[in-house]
C-alpha cells in the first residue's frame, strides 16, 4: 500500500493550531466536550487489555434498542477512520472494482487508492441538488464489483439520501454479490427529521460505520465501529483489527459507553443548539450575495459555492486572508477533490456568536477581494 497524506488532514484545524483560528466554521462536529464536563468516574477501572470487539455494554449502547442487530454485529475501532480501513483493506485488492460517491470524506476515496484498487467515482453535482445518480451506480457494476460506498447523512452537503434510493442500493449490492458500505458518522446529527436505524439493519451486505466524533463532540478519544449482520466477514474484521491494534483504549471505551448510555439528553441539548444556528444561518444566506447553497437537510455541515458572476474572484486569496486576516476558517472545496469555488461551511461546532461573527467575516472577506 502507498499512503497518500490528504488535503484536508494536511490542512486541518488541529495541524494549522487551533490556537491561530478564532472563527472555526470547517468543522463537521460539534464543540469538543471536556472531560471534566461529563460525570465519568475512572479511578477503579483496570488498564488491561479490553474485550477485542470492544466492550459488551458499549457494543450494546451502540445497537440501541434494535430487535434485528445483535452485540456481536459490531466491532469498536479507533474512530469511524479505522472502520473504514478495515473495511476498504479487508474487501478490496488490486484486482478488485470500488463504485465510490464523491464529494466524500476523503478516507472513503484515499484508502482505496493505496489499495490500488479499480475505482469509479460517481459524482453529485451541485445542479442536481446532489442526488445520487442509481442509474450511474447502476451501469458501473462490473462482476469484479466488490464494494459501494456512500455517506449518509452526506459529508460534505448536508444531503440526507432517501430512503427509497438506499433501499435500491441495498438490493444493487445483493443481486450483485458486493457490499454497500453506509457511512453513518453523521446520523445522530440527524436533527430534522426522525433518526432511522442503522441501514446495516437491512441487509448482512450492509456495513454500517459510525462514531462519538461529531455527534458527541468527542474526537479524542478515538471511538467509531462498524455494524454488520455478516457474521464471517464480521470475523474478518476483527481479525484486521487484532492485527493493528488487538483492542481500543479501555479508557475511551468507558467515556464512550457513558456517553452513549446519556445519548438522550446529550442529543437534546445539541440538537437544540444545531436548530438555533440553523435558524440563523438560513437567514444569513438569504441576505448575503455572493454564495448559491443547496440546503442542508441533516448534519451539521452544507457545501455552498460562489454563484457564477462571481467566478473570477482568486478563492485562494479568499481562504488565506479570512484566516489570516479574520481568524476565521470554512472548508475549501479541494478537501473534496472539488473546485474551489465551493466551500464547507460547519454551523454545528461553533457557538451562536462564533457563528455570526464568522459568516460576518466571509462576507467581509468576499468583498474585500471580489470588488
Ligand atoms: C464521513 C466521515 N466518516 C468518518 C470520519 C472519521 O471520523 P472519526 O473521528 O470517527 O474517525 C469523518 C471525519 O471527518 C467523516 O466526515
Amino acid at each position: 500500500m502507498r499512503y497518500t497524506r490528504m488535503p484536508i488532514e494536511i490542512e486541518s484545524p488541529e495541524e494549522m493550531g487551533y490556537n491561530t483560528i478564532k472563527y472555526n466554521l470547517a468543522e463537521s462536529s460539534l464543540k469538543d466536550i471536556n472531560l471534566g464536563d461529563i460525570d465519568v468516574n475512572l479511578k477503579n477501572l483496570v488498564l488491561f487489555y479490553g474485550e477485542h470487539k470492544g466492550i459488551k455494554k458499549l457494543r450494546e449502547a451502540i445497537k440501541e434498542n434494535s430487535s434485528i442487530l445483535t452485540s456481536d454485529d459490531i466491532l469498536v475501532t479507533t474512530g469511524a477512520a479505522t472502520s473504514l480501513f478495515i473495511v476498504s483493506t479487508t474487501l478490496l485488492n488490486p484486482e478488485d472494482h470500488l463504485i465510490v460517491i464523491r464529494p466524500n470524506y476523503g478516507t472513503n476515496i484515499e484508502t482505496p487508492r493505496a489499495i490500488n484498487c479499480d475505482i469509479s467515482i460517481v459524482d453529485l453535482y451541485f445542479e442536481h441538488d446532489f442526488a445520487i445518480d442509481i442509474q450511474a451506480v447502476r451501469s458501473l457494476i462490473k462482476p469484479s464489483t466488490k464494494l459501494i460506498s456512500i455517506t449518509n447523512p452526506h459529508n460534505p452537503t448536508g444531503k440526507l439520501f432517501d430512503g427509497h434510493l438506499i433501499k435500491e442500493l441495498v438490493v444493487l449490492a445483493e443481486e450483485h454479490n458486493c457490499r454497500l458500505l453506509v457511512d453513518e458518522t453523521y446520523r445522530d446529527l440527524n436533527f430534522q427529521t426522525e433518526l432511522k436505524p442503522y441501514i446495516a439493519e437491512i441487509s448482512p451486505n450492509v456495513i454500517s460505520v459510525s462514531s462519538v466524533s461529531k455527534s458527541f463532540g468527542a474526537p479524542g478519544i478515538r471511538i467509531g465501529w462498524l455494524i454488520c449482520r455478516d457474521a464471517e466477514l464480521m470475523h474478518d474484521f476483527l481479525a484486521a483489527k487484532e492485527q493493528i491494534c488487538l483492542c481500543n483504549s479501555v479508557v475511551d471505551e468507558e467515556i464512550a459507553y457513558h456517553l452513549l448510555h446519556n445519548k438522550t439528553a446529550i442529543l437534546e441539548k445539541s440538537h437544540a443548539h444545531i436548530r438555533a444556528n440553523f435558524e440563523y444561518f438560513k437567514e444569513w444566506f438569504a441576505t448575503q450575495k455572493f454564495l448559491e447553497w443547496v440546503e442542508p437537510q441533516s448534519g451539521v455541515v452544507c457545501f455552498p459555492r460562489l454563484k457564477a458572476q462571481y467566478n473570477h474572484v482568486d478563492m485562494e486569496k479568499v481562504y488565506e486572508r479570512l484566516y489570516k486576516e479574520y481568524a476565521t476558517i470554512v472548508g475549501p472545496g479541494h478537501w473534496f477533490e472539488q473546485d474551489k469555488k465551493y466551500m464547507r461551511i460547519g454551523f454545528g461546532y461553533p457557538s451562536l456568536e462564533e457563528l455570526k461573527a464568522g459568516l460576518d467575516n466571509l462576507h467581509h472577506c468576499l468583498i474585500q477581494v471580489a470588488e
